[in-house]
């Protein structure tokens, strides 16, 4: 399909039993593979804090952050429906504050719709979005901007009153408007009785195959981020060795004055090089092309 994935083609892939793949870009470059790739959704995840920035959680990322690389993947993604992450304190704050940051997604970076973390607590915030006409995907889970309070990257779920309140977040973000949902870190069954109970396709990174679709940090599948590969990771290329590789080979060339061959250089005219050459005195040997 060339044409430009919207909300309703994900939700009607649901509806068709069909799944739906989702990464992260930051990038132009990127995007643009994505797009030649397949992939239906491009998530500019607040990761990028992580992964492109090197911070040691996503919580100092800013808005305009968040604008930049998400305009920079608008303009290589043309067929992906791209989604724009709502950084930390651009909307836990006041519902003006998540109508102005939203908006600013749509109208400076051209994205599809934003993402947002939290559940229950968030409903208000996404219905508001939504009357605003803002696509809103939900996440709930393993939140990465409520690290401190979960103590850690730690599963979530795992008990009979953490697992009925996820159900309860699920449902209350289905009623908010959102047009799907994140699932992050939990127990795979739980995962896919959520997706089986709510209509909006759930999109899960560490939550099983039960979900409707998968997502995952495009440097972790890439081998490109060096710090640590959660347990639910496929890594499916060493991008990093292959970048290290190139990049050495160009070190030692240069060193060796291998690099820029003949065919990299720019020549000029004999005659005009000639009177040059005769001007600044340069030896016979190097008077030639
Ligand atoms: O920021 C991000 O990349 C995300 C994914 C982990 C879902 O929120």
């Amino acid at each position: 399909m060339d044409t430009q994935i919207t909300i309703h083609h994900i939700r009607a892939m649901k509806d068709h039993g069909e799944r739906i793949s989702m990464l992260t870009a930051y990038d132009y470059p990127t995007a643009l593979l994505m797009d030649q790739s397949g992939v239906d959704m491009i998530l500019v995840g607040d990761s990028l804090g992580m992964v492109v920035h090197g911070f040691e959680n996503t919580l100092p990322v800013t808005m305009d952050m968040m604008i930049m690389h998400s305009a920079a993947v608008r303009r290589g993604a043309k067929r992906a429906l791209v989604v724009g992450d709502m950084p930390f304190m651009s909307y836990q704050v006041s519902l003006e504050d998540a109508k102005r940051n939203a908006g600013r997604f749509v109208a400076e970076a051209g994205v599809d719709a934003v993402k947002l973390e939290g559940g229950l607590r968030m409903a208000e915030t996404v219905h508001a979005l939504v009357e605003m006409g803002i696509a809103v995907q939900g996440h709930i889970g393993l939140t990465p901007q409520s690290v401190s309070a979960f103590g850690g990257f730690k599963t979530q779920g795992k008990s009979v009153e953490a697992a009925r309140h996820l159900l309860d977040d699920a449902r209350a973000l289905e009623e908010a408007g959102a047009f799907s949902l994140v699932i992050e870190a939990v127990p795979a069954k739980l995962a896919r009785l959520i997706s089986q109970t709510i209509s909006i396709p759930t999109i899960g990174i560490g939550a099983g195959v039960g979900c409707d679709g998968q997502v995952l940090v495009t440097h972790d599948m890439l081998g490109l981020f060096d710090r640590f590969t959660p347990k639910f990771v496929k890594q499916y290329a060493n991008v990093s060795a292959v970048m290290r590789e190139a990049m050495q080979a160009y070190c030692d060339e240069v060193r060796r004055g291998m690099f820029p061959a003949a065919e990299h250089e720019f020549s000029i005219d004999d005659d005009t090089w000639a009177v040059i050459a005769g001007e600044f005195a340069i030896p016979e040997n190097q008077a030639a092309d």
